[in-house]
């Protein structure tokens, strides 16, 4: 993801593990889903583009599970280009080769199809899947996954009447095809036309509540570039869940959501009965762009009196201080119905610390972002493939440093190894004046800290990494500022 947001939000000091050598048991109850990509008009902005349809929809169709299901995903590409998708937040253990980010698997060819075998094993919790390759992000291609809790598990709070996504994200009007062109030839992308809910422009989408009732809101930003703040017209939101973590009950009256982040927070449709705004803004944007989705009582007189709630613009501390107002109820239940806390932060012997400083290079004519000095270039064999077939001369572990060079920034196929069921820290460094988003597949990480040295705005953003599988092959598919 492009230069975004702070990779996840959550977490409090203490950590917890749910993970034992379980057996993947063979009883787990699988669902299966075919799926055709096509391209098929959309309108989002009024005007016709050429989205990527799943199944003739945009954004593509909800994916539902329970605790530890089997998910197969039989992906059919009608496309005319290599389609791959990844799957944000299903954590992929022991091997990440289905993650679907450049260097795990091959791209499906066009005309193909590839069975995507996943397992929501051992999670719960709100994420998304998105094409992660060409830029057919811009196009479309993504939706919303959600993994409910088994029957018995406990739920820290009662079954809401509904369960809506809503997946927020800036829009261009140009295609995914000249957005690529603009990048390769090394110009920026500049500013969105527009953002989006559920695909829709302004006004263009309706979540109806019952007076009374409370709903379940899971909010995602599904964009290419910009971090995003939402709130609801006249009506607090209740934090209760982030990325599969269940949160401290927390009410906030508007929520940042940076690139890739997912949060569910409880509404009560406690107010008088007219049709409410729920707006999304532009965040750390010189100029601000809003969108609205209606928010309709069933008993509705109307629209709603007074003005659009505003909300931050460009405050960096205020995103800064929300996010560590985020905090893991320990105490509730996640995937299993047990206390979450086992680990206590600090008292795990760290085995690794890693250190990523992203910087933007000119590299042979054009714009580039390096990490520790490495522009990463994909190599013609996926990553994974290369290390499971043991194909040499794809890639060299240790081509790239685990602590900033500050040197000039040059073009490889980076790869760092690590150990298998390592405990990895990881202090993610970004000095250029811009937000930076990290995408990291397949593994299950904790926020520890933020930080911002105020004289450069240097900020920092450290991660306890557990690592369920090999993480040997780091360069590209699970630390890549896409
Ligand atoms: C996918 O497309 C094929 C024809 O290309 C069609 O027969 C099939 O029903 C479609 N499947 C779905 C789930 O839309
Ligand atoms: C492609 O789809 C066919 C028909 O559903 C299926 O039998 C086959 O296994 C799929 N191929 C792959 C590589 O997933
Ligand atoms: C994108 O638009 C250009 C014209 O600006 C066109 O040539 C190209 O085919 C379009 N690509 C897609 C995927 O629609
Ligand atoms: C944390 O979870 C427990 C157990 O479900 C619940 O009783 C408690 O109210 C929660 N605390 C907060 C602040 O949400
Ligand atoms: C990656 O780690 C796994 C597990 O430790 C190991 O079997 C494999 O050989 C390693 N691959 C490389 C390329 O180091």
């Amino acid at each position: 993801m492009a230069r975004g947001g702070s990779a996840v939000a959550v977490l409090s000091f203490l950590l917890g593990l749910p993970l034992l050598s379980v057996l993947v048991a063979g009883e787990d109850p699988y669902r299966f889903f075919t799926w055709n990509v096509s391209y098929g008009d959309i309108y989002p902005l009024g005007v016709k583009q050429q989205g990527i349809l799943i199944n003739g929809q945009f954004p593509g169709p909800q994916v539902e599970a329970v605790t530890n299901d089997n998910l197969v995903v039989n992906v059919f590409n009608k496309l005319n280009e290599p389609f791959l998708l990844s799957w944000s937040g299903v954590q992929q253990r022991r091997n990440s080769f289905e993650d679907g980010v450049a260097g795990t698997t091959c791209p499906i060819p066009p005309g193909a199809n590839f069975t995507y075998i996943l397992q929501a094993k051992d999670q719960i919790g709100t994420y998304f899947y998105f094409p992660s390759l060409a830029f057919h992000k811009a196009a479309g291609g993504f939706g919303g996954i959600r993994v409910l809790s088994r029957p018995r598990i406990p739920v820290p709070f009662p079954p809401p009447a509904a369960d809506y996504t809503v997946l927020i994200g800036d829009w261009y009007k140009t295609n995914h095809t000249d957005l690529r062109y603009m990048l390769d030839s090394g110009k920026a992308l500049g500013f969105p036309d527009g953002l989006l809910i559920n695909g829709r422009g302004w006004n263009g989408y309706t979540f109806t509540v019952q007076p009374g009732m409370t709903y379940r809101f899971r909010i995602t930003n599904v964009g290419l570039a910009t971090s995003l703040n939402i709130r609801f017209q006249g009506h607090a939101m209740k934090l209760v869940e982030v990325e599969g973590s269940h949160t401290m009950q927390t009410a906030y009256s508007s929520l940042d959501v940076h690139l890739g982040q997912s949060y569910s927070v409880l509404l009560t449709a406690d107010q008088p009965g007219f049709d409410y705004s729920i707006v999304v803004s532009t965040r750390f944007t010189t100029k601000i762009i809003t969108t609205t989705a209606v928010l309709h009582y069933t008993n509705s007189a109307g629209k709603a009196p007074g003005p659009l709630p505003g909300g931050p613009t460009t405050q960096i501390d205020w995103s800064l201080n929300q996010a560590r107002s985020i905090r893991w109820n320990l105490t509730a239940s996640g995937p299993r119905p047990n206390p979450q806390g086992s680990y206590h932060y600090g008292q795990v012997p760290t085995t690794k610390t890693i250190r990523l400083a992203n910087s933007a290079a000119t590299i042979n004519g054009k714009q580039r972002y390096a990490v520790n000095s490495v522009s990463h270039v994909n190599a013609d064999t996926p990553l994974k493939i290369a290390d499971y077939y043991k194909i040499p001369g794809v890639f060299t572990v240790g081509t790239i440093s685990d602590s900033p060079t500050y040197g000039g920034a040059y073009l490889r196929t980076s790869v760092m190894g690590a150990d298998y069921r390592g405990y990895v820290e990881i202090v993610f460094e970004n000095s250029e004046n811009e937000v930076q988003s990290w995408h990291i597949d397949g593994y299950a990480f904790w926020v520890v800290g933020y930080e911002c040295v105020r004289a450069t705005l240097h900020c920092f953003l450290s991660l306890a990494l557990f690592t369920f599988g090999d993480l040997n092959l780091s360069g590209s598919n699970f630390f890549d500022a896409e």
